[in-house]
This record gives C-alpha cells, sequence and structure tokens, in this order.
C-alpha cells in the first residue's frame, strides 16, 4: 500500500522503491521522516515530543500566520511561529495513487483554540490545504493558504525544514553571494559576500526576495547532500543552534545534534501576504537528491 493512514501518523511509501517513504504526524502536519532508498534525509530530535504537547523539534514543521514573533497589530499576542505546527490538522486523504500524494487540512475547527484566538481578533477565517507527494528523487510540500473571511488579513508561510548532514563543519550552503542578508543575532542588514555560507557558531539569517531561479545547494566535503528549489517562497531562513542555543531547547537531543543538521527554511516573511476575502495563495517546497554542484550567481 503505497499510503497507510496509522492513527497519529500517516506512511507513504514509492511503489517501485518501498525503502523511499516519507512519515508524517498529523499535529502539526509534520513531516518527521523522509528516507530516500532508507537513508534519511531529515533531523528529527531524540527528544522531540510528538505527542501533541509542543510543535515537533525537526522535521518539517510549518508556520503560519507568523513568523518569529511580531509587533504588528493582529501578531503581537501571538507565540514564536504560530499556530500551524501545534495543531491537528485534518487528513484528507490520498489525491493521486502514483506518485503518492496526500492532503491535510487545517481551518478553525481544527486549529489549537489558544493560540488561534490570539490571532487578530480571534476570528480569522481561513482554510490550508497542504499536499505531500513523495517521488522517488523528492519530497514536494505545497501550501495554499485560502482567505474564507469577508474581510482581508495577512500572514507569513515557512516550511521550517530540519535538513540532515553528515557534519555541520564540513558543511557549505550555496547560492546566496549578492542577496540581501537580515542577521537575527546582530539584528543588522548586509549584503552576502561569502560564496558559500559555512558553519563555525550560530548562524540564524534571513535571506530576503532571493530568486526562485535559484536553486540552494547543501555541500558536503564537495558533494551534494540536498538541493532545495521554491516556488513563490522568496525567502531563505538558514539556521543552526551551535552549543549554547542547543542547550537551551528542552527537546533538542542530544545536545551535540546540531553537529548533525542544518535548517534551510524557505518562507514568505520579509513582509505579510496580504489575501481578500475568496483569494487564495500557494507556494512550494521541493527538496531534492542530484549531486551536480550547480553555481548561481546573483
Ligand atoms: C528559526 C529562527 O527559524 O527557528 C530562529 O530563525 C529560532 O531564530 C528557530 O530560534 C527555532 O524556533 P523554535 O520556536 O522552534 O524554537
Amino acid at each position: 500500500m503505497a499510503v497507510e493512514d496509522l492513527g497519529d501518523t500517516v506512511e507513504l511509501t514509492f511503489p517501485s522503491s518501498p525503502k523511499t517513504r516519507v512519515t508524517i504526524l498529523k499535529y502539526g502536519a509534520t513531516v518527521i521522516s523522509w528516507k530516500v532508498a532508507d537513508v534519511e534525509q531529515l533531523w528529527l530530535s531524540e527528544g522531540a515530543k510528538l505527542d501533541g504537547s509542543k510543535p515537533v523539534r525537526g522535521g518539517i514543521p510549518l508556520v503560519f500566520p507568523v513568523f518569529g514573533k511580531s509587533a504588528e497589530e493582529g501578531f503581537q499576542a501571538l507565540p514564536q511561529h504560530g499556530f500551524a505546527r501545534n495543531s491537528t490538522w485534518e487528513f484528507l486523504g490520498q489525491t493521486t495513487e502514483n506518485p503518492p500524494t496526500v492532503q491535510f487540512a487545517l481551518s478553525p475547527a481544527e486549529a489549537n483554540p489558544e493560540v488561534y484566538s490570539k490571532w487578530g481578533k480571534g476570528d480569522n477565517d481561513f482554510t490550508l490545504f497542504l499536499t505531500i507527494t513523495l517521488n522517488d528523487d523528492n519530497l514536494t510540500t505545497k501550501i495554499e493558504v485560502s482567505n474564507s473571511d469577508s474581510k482581508p488579513w495577512t500572514f507569513n508561510w515557512l516550511f521550517h525544514t530540519y535538513l540532515k548532514v553528515n557534519e555541520i563543519e564540513d558543511t557549505l550552503v550555496n547560492n546566496l553571494p549578492g542577496e540581501e542578508c537580515y542577521d537575527q543575532l546582530i539584528a543588522e542588514t548586509y549584503e552576502e559576500k561569502s560564496p558559500a555560507i559555512d558553519f563555525t557558531q550560530e548562524l540564524d539569517r534571513i535571506y530576503r526576495n532571493v530568486s526562485t531561479d535559484k536553486v540552494v545547494q547543501v555541500i558536503e566535503l564537495g558533494k551534494v547532500v540536498h538541493n532545495v528549489k521554491r516556488v513563490n517562497l522568496p525567502d531563505l531562513v538558514v539556521w543552526n543552534p551551535w552549543v549554547e542555543k542547543s542547550k537551551g531547547m528542552a527537546d533538542f537531543e542530544p545536545k551535540s545534534g546540531y553537529h548533525k543538521m542544518v535548517c534551510i527554511e524557505p518562507g514568505h516573511v520579509h513582509d505579510f501576504v496580504e489575501l481578500k476575502p475568496g483569494e487564495s495563495w500557494t507556494a512550494e517546497q521541493i527538496i531534492y537528491k542530484g549531486d551536480a554542484i550547480k553555481l548561481q550567481s546573483i
């Protein structure tokens, strides 16, 4: 069976390659594992809570309707990264057999009421459809945000993807030179000068308005380990918590786990997207295998 509903999780298996599979937790519609030919591609903390008591530390948590914290009206009361990652989504079922594709939905009826009520005046009517497709060499996550309200509202979207690496100190992320970068650690904006980003300490940056023609590659010891393609997602957050920040996160285990991960997070976070009543917005993240280094300058 290509798609199995296991209760708390849904599992997809690629028909001609049964060791290529993806597991999605209904809580947060969080992808918690993606294996290609039995090799795990995502990092999941050993201390991650999978029981719905807090957002999952690892995999692909979904960030909506705010990235981080915002002082904007209608967002101040929301906790960091909003409520999509701490709400249990409705599993709508399988939409195609091959490649296996499934859909999840979130609307005010399913949203975590404690958090949802803090967005705007607590009554923004919305529908999210998440479509996940497993191919033999890629995982595609597509989001559709619809305004079912009689008033306009605004939002951020972000796929908070934790990619697995063997050793962060051997890892580079390319194709960002020349891009505008907001460094969250020093609260400064500058132009990225490095031909490739390397990791020697905590790093938390938002690359803004990066052309979606650019595929960002994660390269380890000269080999491409992940390619990240974006559709309608202009921004890219790159994050590694390193030693001290990892220590401060109770669900980040083992504490040395920062060596094994890098977050590459495609989103729309440099401003809020506005949706009028009846309007929809869609975007996609495609993570794929493929070992050719492709350098794309500005
Ligand atoms: C990243 C942010 O996207 O998420 C970081 O850039 C933040 O600043 C990280 O620390 C983790 O956030 P959280 O809420 O999952 O601990």
